[in-house]
């Protein structure tokens, strides 16, 4: 998990830039500084796809070239029970609507054991991760899942029907790192083809069907191919029934039953961000989130100890011949903040453009990044 040299921007510098792009296109102070969070959590964890490689194309081009996202978030609580609430998000920031909604989990299951809440009307909240991170942070055990565009075939279809919706849990253990399966329902989701374009690199078959059941490999004709409804994504299990893609098409119809049936709101190609015409509108998508107060079952740090033995004995056992090591969810991303930490983020080209872009863009003239002062050989 080496980083590239390339194009190394120090934490705090992203931080702070991302923070202040937001406000500059209207998110209010308390705000931005957490979007910024969220972006920069993913490149801190090594999540390339969902940092700030994403600022430009689904935040600040949607409010500020689209206008489909508000800079200010108005959450309404449409309805709060003891355990559950529903909220709208009127189309606001989607982290800020995320945070606060796992915040409200969280509070209820203080109270009650466990809080579950639902949202409609918002949009991207980024990394599932962080919000079931803020659990895991006070002995809870978090979940979440988001509906999103239009990508993935049901198994037996070729039309690209539901979207990547992870469908992630994050778990405390007594390791630096909590159990945290943070992916989406499908083989690859789009940030990953971006970044193979970006890359000039082939994916391997059967991530993709066509419209005559074959599968694709080239990413720009994916890209292309998702966006004209020629192609779609596949389910995690692969391409018909032998190897169980049934199971990633059912956890990502789960996830978009629970994205929009509690939620009376939108699902499925309702969120394509299109009307009929053609023209942008937001996305309308729905989320949930489970906070879980472990202290309701047991004592935390028994419970912590518990999960990390299990952790520690799935990466002790018997390799394959050809591995490495065994890892365990969340591993990866704790080391990739380890060496981060140290290197800062390495960004590709096309995302320095795009900062630099939005940076006079927007007259924010006191920024200068790392990669505009190094020679390039
Ligand atoms: N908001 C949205 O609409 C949306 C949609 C899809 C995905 N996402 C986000 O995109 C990000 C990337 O998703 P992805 O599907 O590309 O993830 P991915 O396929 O890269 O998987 C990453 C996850 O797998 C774990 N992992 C990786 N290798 C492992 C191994 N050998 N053993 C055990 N665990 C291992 C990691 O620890 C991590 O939890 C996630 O943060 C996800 O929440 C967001």
């Amino acid at each position: 998990m080496k980083t590239a040299r390339k194009n190394l921007v120090p934490v705090d510098l992203l931080e702070n830039f991302t923070t202040d792009l937001f406000r500059a296109v209207g998110v209010p102070d308390d705000d931005a500084r957490l979007c910024a969070d969220v972006l920069i959590t993913a490149d801190k964890r090594g999540i390339d796809t969902h940092g700030v490689a994403r600022l430009k194309t689904i935040y600040y081009d949607r409010i500020v070239h689209h206008r489909i996202q508000e800079p200010v978030t108005r959450l309404e609580i449409v309805r709060d029970r003891a355990a559950t609430a529903l909220v709208d998000g009127h189309h606001g920031m989607g982290m800020v609507i995320a945070a606060r909604c796992m915040r409200m989990a969280m509070d209820k299951a203080r109270r009650h054991g466990i809080g579950i809440v639902a949202a409609r009307n918002s949009t991207h909240y980024g990394i599932a991760g962080y919000y079931v991170l803020m659990a895991c942070r006070e002995n809870m055990i978090g979940i979440t899942g988001t509906n999103a565009r239009p990508s993935v075939a049901p198994t037996f279809g070729v039309e690209n029907m539901l979207g990547t919706n992870p469908l992630v849990f994050g778990i405390p253990t007594d390791e630096d790192f909590a159990f945290t399966n943070d992916y989406a329902t499908s083989i690859i989701q789009r940030g990953k083809i971006e970044q193979a374009a970006r890359e000039g690199r082939r994916l391997p078959p059967g991530l993709v069907i066509t419209r005559d059941g074959g599968t694709a490999t080239d990413p720009e004709k994916i890209l292309a191919g998702l966006i004209s409804g020629a192609m779609a994504l596949v389910p995690l299990g692969g391409i018909g029934e032998d190897t169980g893609g049934y199971k990633g098409y059912g956890f990502a119809t789960t996830v978009e039953l629970l994205c929009c049936a509690l939620q009376d709101g939108a699902a499925l190609k309702d969120l394509s961000g299109f009307d009929r015409n053609g023209r942008h509108v937001p996305h309308r998508l729905g989320h949930f989130f489970i906070a879980v107060d472990i202290s309701f079952f047991t004592e935390p740090a028994r419970f912590r100890r518990t999960a990390g033995d299990v952790l520690r004995r799935l990466r002790a056992s018997q390799r394959a011949p050809e591995a490495e090591r065994i890892f365990t969810a969340g591993e990866k991303e704790h080391l990739a903040w380890l060496e981060r930490r140290r290197t800062g983020i390495p960004l590709s080209d096309q995302t320095c453009r795009e900062l630099v872009a939005m940076r006079d863009e927007q007259g924010l003239s006191n920024y200068r990044f790392p990669f505009e002062d190094e020679t390039r050989q």
